[in-house]
């Protein structure tokens, strides 16, 4: 492709798994958004092994509107006049040279292969063969591959056809609207970042809680596990757009460059630097062993050996069938040199609250009005905003479509992510068990050492109204629709001994 090309936007929006879960909950709702701002003109090709029609289709994403979002009876008369719809078996050429003839006059098809990993091989093949490939770029999801050497290895598959500058690594949490706000925060003010490194920050913790547990995916976890699953990618990413230098020069690289380079300063972690537990009850999902020792709960400590970050611990945190569902980052600053108040909280923190919504308080010591020098914590909350931002599946297919791929995980990026947890993948650490509703296993607090403990995470949902919370952020643990269950007497049992 030559630069001319890469910078235009494309002119056909492919998508395999066309009639899957993902398209149903997700791709669907971003398409009819992206035509309601008429972002989206050109012509919707889905491409599944269901034996459907094209009406079928269309009904299956009125169906997905319907439950995921709301219909919008014109947008979805124009989406459905763009879609068409190809069947046929991902290894069989002829489905490819279906999906060629469908593609007409293209000159710059997007592919967004929402299938299982397995198959992107064979489908990167199939396009390359059939003509599809030339002059397109390809979307793909996660998980890209499940460590070091089988994400370098699908690289080089993918690289045989299409070349790094066309490759779109699909991460949703850089689609959302708060990690967006995290990297503007920190480069569009001066007054922050001077604050953010070793001399200002004593720890910084991460946490990714979660009310519920595998919801029906017992079978992918058991492939997976919570580090495969969000820590190599939603958590480090969130982690490199925090520690990362100033991007040296503005447009799409720049950003990435830093998170490649802070993501090589990243020491890569071994078993002491992690504690997993297993919630209970997760033997009895559907598609899990009775024996597994796949890890729902992961807390682990990085070490950031960068001038910047040197000594600074980043805890990091991440479970299923905690209290809440909440993605908070806390970076505790350091309190004054000298106590001329005597003792005080220790409340300078930052704090940025991912999910749910977008939230940025600054925590600081204020005096208590009145006589005497005592003081009381104060939050100022500097941003707070609802959600109807832009969903991260229409943001990013949007980006996509329109070539930019900062919001994409690079190459480099991706490897060097697997790299730093490669070591504790699979059953490499006893895995604890802990009871739905508490925050994991105790021995997560020992992780920590001096620098705990983990810091108390509540969603705040105060600007959202009186009403309830919307439907897609499930209801604590220990509220009237999700009461707690008996907590078991051994907490702390170890189900990988
Ligand atoms: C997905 C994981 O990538 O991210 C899920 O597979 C997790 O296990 C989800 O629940 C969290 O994303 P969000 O946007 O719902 O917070």
């Amino acid at each position: 492709m030559t630069p001319d090309t890469q910078t235009l936007p494309a002119d056909a929006l492919v998508f395999f798994g066309a009639t899957g879960d993902l398209a149903y909950k997700q791709i669907f709702p971003a398409l009819q958004a992206m035509v309601q701002r008429g972002s989206l003109v050109h012509p919707v090709i889905g491409v599944a092994k269901a034996g459907w029609t094209v009406e079928q289709l269309r009904a299956r994403a009125y169906a997905s509107l319907q439950e995921h979002g709301a219909v919008d009876e014109d947008a979805f008369q124009k989406l459905s006049n763009l879609l068409s719809y190809v069947d046929g078996d991902y290894h069989d050429p002829a489905t490819f040279v279906a999906l060629k003839s469908a593609l007409g006059n293209s000159q710059r098809p997007l592919h967004y292969l929402a299938i299982p990993p397995s198959l992107f091989g064979t489908v990167t093949e199939q396009l390359a063969a059939s003509g599809c490939a030339s002059g397109a770029r390809i979307v793909v999801e996660k998980p890209f591959g499940r460590d070091l050497a089988s994400a370098r290895a699908l690289n080089e598959t993918i690289h045989r056809v299409f070349p790094e500058a066309n490759v779109f690594r699909i991460d949703h949490y850089l689609g959302k609207e708060a990690v967006q706000n995290l990297l503007y925060l920190r480069f569009a003010n001066g007054v922050l970042e001077p604050l953010l490194n070793r001399d200002h920050v004593q720890s910084i913790q991460i946490t990714m809680a979660e009310s519920f547990g595998v919801a029906g995916r017992g079978a992918f976890y058991e492939e997976a596990g919570a580090i495969r699953d969000v820590v190599q990618n939603h958590m480090l990413q969130v982690v490199g757009l925090l520690l990362m230098e100033a991007p040296a020069q503005r447009g799409q690289e720049a950003i990435r460059d830093g998170v490649a380079r802070l993501f090589k300063s990243v020491r890569t972690l071994q078993r002491p630097d992690v504690v997993c537990g297993q919630m209970e009850g997760y033997h009895q999902e559907t598609g899990v062993a009775p024996d597994s020792l796949v890890e729902t709960y992961a807390a682990l400590r990085l070490h950031v050996d960068s001038w910047r970050w040197a000594g600074v611990p980043v805890d990091v945190r991440v479970g299923k069938e905690l209290p809440v569902t909440c993605t908070t980052v806390t970076v505790q600053f350091r309190g004054p040199p000298q106590e001329v108040f005597g003792a005080i909280p220790a409340h300078n923190v930052l704090r940025l609250q991912l999910t749910p919504g977008v939230q940025v308080t600054l925590g600081l010591n204020t005096k208590k009005p009145g006589a005497g020098m005592s003081g009381e914590a104060a939050d100022l909350v500097l941003h707070r905003q609802d959600w109807d931002g832009m969903a991260p599946y229409d943001r990013l297919l949007g980006d996509a479509l329109a070539g930019d791929a900062t919001l994409f995980a690079r190459e480099d990026a991706v490897e060097e992510a697997w790299r730093i947890v490669d070591p504790i993948l699979g059953q490499t650490a006893p895995v604890y068990a802990y009871a739905a509703g508490t925050w994991g296993p105790p021995e997560a607090d020992a992780l920590l050492g001096p620098d705990g403990p983990w810091v108390a995470v509540q969603p705040d949902l105060s600007e959202y109204g009186s009403g309830p919370p919307p439907p897609s952020l499930p209801a604590p643990h220990g509220s009237a629709s999700n009461p707690l269950p008996a907590v078991p007497a051994t907490l702390a049992r170890s189900v990988g001994e």
